[in-house]
C-alpha cells in the first residue's frame, strides 16, 4: 500500500486541526488517581524532602485533602499508612484501629464518593523495611546471614490486612508485595468474611526499581538490609511481566499494574495488547522526583513535560494511572 498524496504536515499546520487527527483522547483528571499518605502520630502534615509538594499527612487532614482531590475530580486514591510503632511482623499493619484503616474510615465518611483503594504491604508496618516476614533459617556458626522473605506466611498476613481494611470499608484493596499467590489468599479471604465485593487492583507487574528511592522516605521503609530483588521483577524481563498479570488474573484481580511507568512503557503496551485487562500504570516516586528537580532548577517545563509524560502513558494503554502529579495536573487541565 501506498498513499503518495498525503502530505502529513497538512495535520499539524494548526492547533484545530492537529486536535482533529488525535489518536488518543486527551488525558483528564478521571484518569489518574492520586497517592496519600497518612503518618501517625504527628499534628502537622509535613513535607517529604526528596518529593517537594507531595506531604505526610496527620490523620485528621486527612478528610481536607481528599475533599480537595475529589473536587479537582480526581476519582480515587491510593492510601499508604505510616504506623508509629513497627515490629518484625507487622501486626500494626491488620489493627483494625490501625492509621489505614482509620484513615479509611474518615475518608469515607467524609468523602463517600472518593474511591479508595488501600495499598496492601507490609514494608511500611515491619522494622526490618521488606514486604513480608522473614524466614527464620537455623544458625550454624559459618553461615552468613542469609535472608529470604516467607512467601506463605506473608500471604497470610497480607489476606488479614485486606479484611481489615474490608472492615473500616475500603473499595479497592492493592497488594504490592509481589508474593506468589497473594491475590488468591486476598480474594478468598474477603469472600470468606463477606466482602466478594470488595475489589482487587493487583501490583502485578511490579519491578526492583531504583525508581522507588524517594518513597521509601515517604513511607518510611527503606528495607534494613538485602535488596527487593528476591521478591520483585527483574527488570530485564517483559515476557514474565504478562505471565504474572495472567497469573494474578486467574486468581481474581480485577485490575492489574505496571510499576514503574516511565521506563517501561513497552509493558504497558504488552499487557494491554495481549490480556485487553483493566490496566493502571503507577508513575512511582522517583520519576516524580526527577521531574520536579529539574522544574525547580529551571530546566524543564514542568507542565508540558508531566502532560506529555501523562499522554504517553495512555498512548501506551494504561486505564489508569497513579501520579503524585494528579493534583497538579488535574488544576492544569482546568486552565
Ligand atoms: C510497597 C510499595 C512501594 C511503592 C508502592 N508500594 C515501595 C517498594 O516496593 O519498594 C513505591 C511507590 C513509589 O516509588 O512511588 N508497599
Amino acid at each position: 500500500m501506498s498513499y503518495p498524496k498525503i502530505r502529513m504536515r497538512d495535520r499539524r499546520k494548526d492547533e484545530a486541526t492537529r486536535k482533529r487527527f488525535r489518536e488518543t483522547a486527551q488525558v483528564s483528571a478521571s484518569d489518574l488517581i492520586m497517592p496519600v499518605f497518612v503518618k501517625e502520630g504527628i499534628v502537622k502534615r509535613k513535607e517529604i524532602k526528596s518529593m517537594p509538594g507531595i506531604y505526610q499527612f496527620p490523620l485528621r487532614e486527612v478528610a481536607v485533602e481528599a475533599r480537595k482531590i475529589y473536587d479537582l475530580g480526581i476519582p480515587a486514591v491510593i492510601l499508604f499508612g505510616i504506623p508509629k510503632y513497627k515490629d518484625e511482623i507487622g501486626s500494626s499493619a491488620y489493627d483494625d484501629n490501625g492509621i489505614t484503616q482509620e484513615a479509611i474510615r474518615i475518608i469515607k465518611k467524609k468523602v463517600p464518593m472518593l474511591t479508595v483503594i488501600a495499598d496492601v504491604c507490609m514494608c511500611e508496618y515491619v522494622s526490618h523495611g521488606h514486604c513480608g516476614v522473614i524466614k527464620k533459617k537455623p544458625e550454624t556458626s559459618n553461615q552468613k546471614p542469609e535472608f529470604d522473605v516467607d512467601n506463605d506466611e506473608t500471604i497470610k498476613i497480607l489476606a488479614k490486612i485486606a479484611v481489615s481494611y474490608a472492615k473500616a470499608g475500603v473499595d479497592v484493596v492493592a497488594p504490592s508485595a509481589m508474593m506468589d499467590g497473594q491475590v488468591k489468599a486476598i480474594k478468598g479471604a474477603l469472600v470468606k468474611n463477606n466482602f466478594p465485593k470488595i475489589k482487587i487492583m493487583s501490583y502485578s507487574s511490579k519491578y526492583a526499581s531504583s525508581f522507588y528511592g524517594p518513597f521509601r522516605d515517604a513511607a518510611e521503609s527503606p528495607p534494613q538490609f538485602g535488596d527487593r530483588k528476591t521478591y520483585q521483577m527483574d527488570y530485564y524481563n517483559s515476557d514474565e511481566a504478562v505471565l504474572e498479570a495472567k497469573l494474578d488474573i486467574g486468581e481474581g484481580a480485577d485490575m492489574v499494574m505496571v510499576k514503574p511507568a516511565l521506563g517501561y512503557q513497552d509493558i504497558i503496551y504488552r499487557l494491554k495488547k495481549e490480556l485487553k485487562f483493566p490496566l493502571a500504570c503507577y508513575s512511582v516516586s522517583g520519576e516524580y522526583s526527577m521531574i520536579k528537580a529539574a522544574a525547580c532548577a529551571g530546566w524543564l517545563d514542568e507542565k508540558k513535560v508531566v502532560l506529555e509524560m501523562l499522554t504517553g502513558f495512555k498512548r501506551a494503554g494504561a486505564d489508569k494511572i497513579i501520579t503524585y502529579y494528579a493534583k497538579a495536573a488535574a488544576k492544569w487541565f482546568k486552565t
